[in-house]
């Protein structure tokens, strides 16, 4: 156990995918995995372990933002041993040609801030997926046939933000979509030598004002989840 997981030593998996929602976790848990055993209810951050064609994956809850993520995914590495950690989650397009319901791949993660901000001093660290997986999941999302765009997102501390002026320039210089999570989960997978990456569905566009009705968000999280599991197993 740790302060904020409850599982036991061994029954976390190398390979854990993070959705920011537990009620996805679970979702995602019994109607992609067998043999599911629930790992976590720690404040309610829900955590389930279970197979994927005979691969042992974990599927846990890593909360909103940064700070809630990083609490998360510390615990996994350094206490459970996970070495493949996928966020699975929605992002805020940013450019024209991304539409919603297509998918983002973050080969990168731009942020003004996450929990290791301040080991960096004045430097700024690129943090950036796991080539191996970024390469598997782009071919996975492709044989689904949904748009999918590959390149830098924003990762945000503020949802509600009153600096629409960092937005426009993320969209002026390319980023794709923003969220709020994947820059810190980058960092951490550098940091200790493990391998990451973000999958992302477009629920709603910045430039357009368009979203996701609630009925078609089960359908694309589960394209994700797919994806996530083909990307570390394929
Ligand atoms: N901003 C930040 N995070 C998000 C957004 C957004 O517009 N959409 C989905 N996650």
């Amino acid at each position: 156990m740790t302060i904020h997981i409850g599982a036991e030593t061994g029954q976390i998996a190398e390979t854990v995918l993070l959705p920011g929602d537990p009620y996805r976790a679970k979702w995602a848990a019994e109607t992609f995995l067998t043999e599911v055993q629930q790992v976590n209810n720690v404040r309610g951050m829900l955590g389930f372990t279970g197979f994927w064609n005979g691969h042992r994956v974990t599927i846990q809850g890593s909360g909103m933002g940064m700070p809630s993520l990083s609490i998360y995914v510390n615990e996994l590495i350094k206490d459970y041993g996970a070495k493949t950690l996928i966020r699975i989650g929605s992002c805020g397009g940013m450019q024209e040609n991304v539409g919603v319901r297509d998918i983002i791949l973050a080969m990168t993660a731009s942020t003004l801030s996450t929990p290791s901000r301040g080991i960096f001093k004045e430097l700024n660290f690129a943090p950036s997926a796991d080539y191996g997986l970024l390469h598997k999941a782009f071919h996975a999302a492709q044989a689904k046939g949904t748009p999918t765009h590959v390149g830098g997102i924003y990762s945000s501390d503020v949802f509600y933000d009153e600096r629409p002026d960092l937005n426009e320039q993320m969209v002026r210089h390319g980023i794709l979509g923003v969220e709020m999570e994947a820059a810190e989960l980058y960092i951490l997978a550098a940091r200790h030598k493990c391998r990451a990456l973000a999958v992302l569905t477009v629920s709603d566009h910045l430039l357009t004002g368009e979203a996701l009705p609630s009925d078609q968000r089960e359908s694309s999280f589960g394209d994700m989840v797919e994806i996530a599991l083909e990307a570390a197993f394929a």
